[in-house]
């Protein structure tokens, strides 16, 4: 498949917008790939990151403290040539999409910003294609952008990760979602992993503070937009599994701008519910995550804990049963709570219901002392973590991680024998 990416060749810079299209090979260029002088750290208010990763293409965004006019170069395994994309300039933000790529291949990029030389080479991996049942692990944390010493410490144990991928539960910028919180509280402290790994992330309220979330959504949304056609609501693939990110803010304000999902008859209820259908009915599609901010079931009470969104569950969890959602992500409440499996309002046999999980321990201030215990909690704590899950065919493992790089909380499903769907090219497995 590789040679896909050396035979094509094609090679365009859109001056216009500012986004460069690099894809394929065989640009004539005698190129080093030594990786020369390590560029100084202060040319970069962020360093080069990952969005909107697939099976066949990636996007790499940096911004520089001034304007320049930065070059981008990457090859795949046994390229001997890179293909190179120069940028338009000078500007601070740049972004290239690199294309043509193969599936669950390797690639190595760097950048370089006129004089400063080269940047140490980074190299991530594309996604599975669809239907693949190539095993997978992502990261999910939320609500963490605050430089804290609970989010640098977790931020050690993130950035020694080496996922497919991550996403984000919301709040990545503590107060206000700044383009300087951006960049000091999310950018630089998670450099060494958003430079390999793809980032996905959902708005939290605190990141919708600054121009109606303006920062956030030049920061992660591709260009053109997503699927969805609107700004927090899109979906993504990785092998057998489809992912949903809403958007659960529900100010009046921020209805007007961005639409509501508690309007049933809007935009955003009728596009969830579309893709939702499309997902069950899908027979590349065996498990189905949703990650949005705020919680349908949380059991955070007292001072500063939020629990569970009454409105959030009355949307969510009727589709979540009717179209076999497997897992929720959601934050806002700053601690890690695992639900049962639910379905109906009622605790369920595994794999038969939803497990409704928040993740909002990154960073974000511990305030309240109420982390408790409902009907629907099966493990609850406050504690600084991420999630690591692991997707392997029909059984997924999610483990809770500590600052100390330890699993507190750890739990396995598999899809039932008679719910897995049957692909053309596979049988149904017998049932015992
Ligand atoms: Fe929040």
């Amino acid at each position: 498949m590789k040679n896909r990416h050396l035979i094509a060749c094609l090679f365009s810079v859109l001056i216009a917008t500012g986004l460069a299209f690099a894809a394929c090979s065989s640009v004539p260029e005698a190129a080093n790939f030594d990786g020369g002088a390590p560029m100084p750290p202060g040319g970069l208010e962020r360093r080069p990151y990952l969005i909107a990763v697939t099976d066949s293409s990636a996007i790499v965004r940096w911004r520089t403290f001034t304007p320049s006019t930065p070059t981008l170069r990457f090859w795949g395994p046994g390229d001997t040539i890179p293909v190179r994309a120069p940028l338009p300039g000078p500007n601070t933000d740049h972004t290239v999409l690199l294309k043509d790529l193969s599936p669950v291949t390797e690639y190595t990029y760097q950048i370089q910003t006129e004089d400063l030389g080269w940047n140490n080479p980074a190299k991530f991996r594309t996604f599975a294609s669809p239907g693949a049942d190539d095993p997978f692990t992502f990261l999910v944390f939320g609500d963490s952008g605050t430089r804290n010493t609970g989010q640098m410490a977790l931020a050690q144990q993130l950035n020694n990760e080496n996922p497919a991928f991550i996403i984000h539960t919301g709040d990545l910028a503590y107060k206000s979602g700044t383009e300087a919180e951006l960049s000091i509280n999310h950018f630089q402290v998670y450099a060494p992993l958003l430079r390999r790994a793809a980032f996905f992330a959902t708005p939290g309220d605190h990141d919708l503070r600054t121009r109606n979330g303006g920062p956030f959504i030049a920061a992660f949304n591709p260009p053109g937009g997503w699927d969805s056609g609107a700004a927090f609501y899109y979906t993504f693939d990785y092998g057998n599994a489809r992912f949903i990110a809403l958007d659960t803010k529900d100010t009046d304000r921020h209805k007007r701008l961005y639409g509501s999902l508690a309007n049933k008859s809007g935009k955003s209820y009728r596009w969830l519910v579309a893709q939702l259908e499309a997902a069950r009915a899908d027979p590349n599609v065996d498990w189905i995550f949703l990650f949005f901010h705020h919680s349908p079931y949380s059991a955070s009470t007292g001072w500063g804990g939020h629990g569970s969104d009454e409105d959030i569950q009355e949307i969510l969890v009727p589709l979540a049963d009717e179209y076999g959602v497997n897992f929720t992500f959601s934050g806002h409440d700053h601690d890690y709570q695992r639900s049962h499996s639910l379905r109906g309002d009622e605790i369920v046999q595994d794999g038969y219901g939803t497990v409704y999980v928040v993740s909002g321990g990154g960073g974000g201030k511990r305030t309240f002392r109420g982390t408790g215990s409902k009907w629907f909690t099966a493990y609850a704590d406050q504690v600084y973590h991420y999630i690591r899950v692991h997707v392997n065919g029909y059984t997924a493992r999610m483990e809770a991680i500590d600052t100390e790089g330890q699993a507190f909380d750890s739990y396995t499903v598999s899809i039932p024998l008679e719910r897995r769907k049957t692909r053309e090219t596979e049988a149904l497995p017998a049932a015992q």
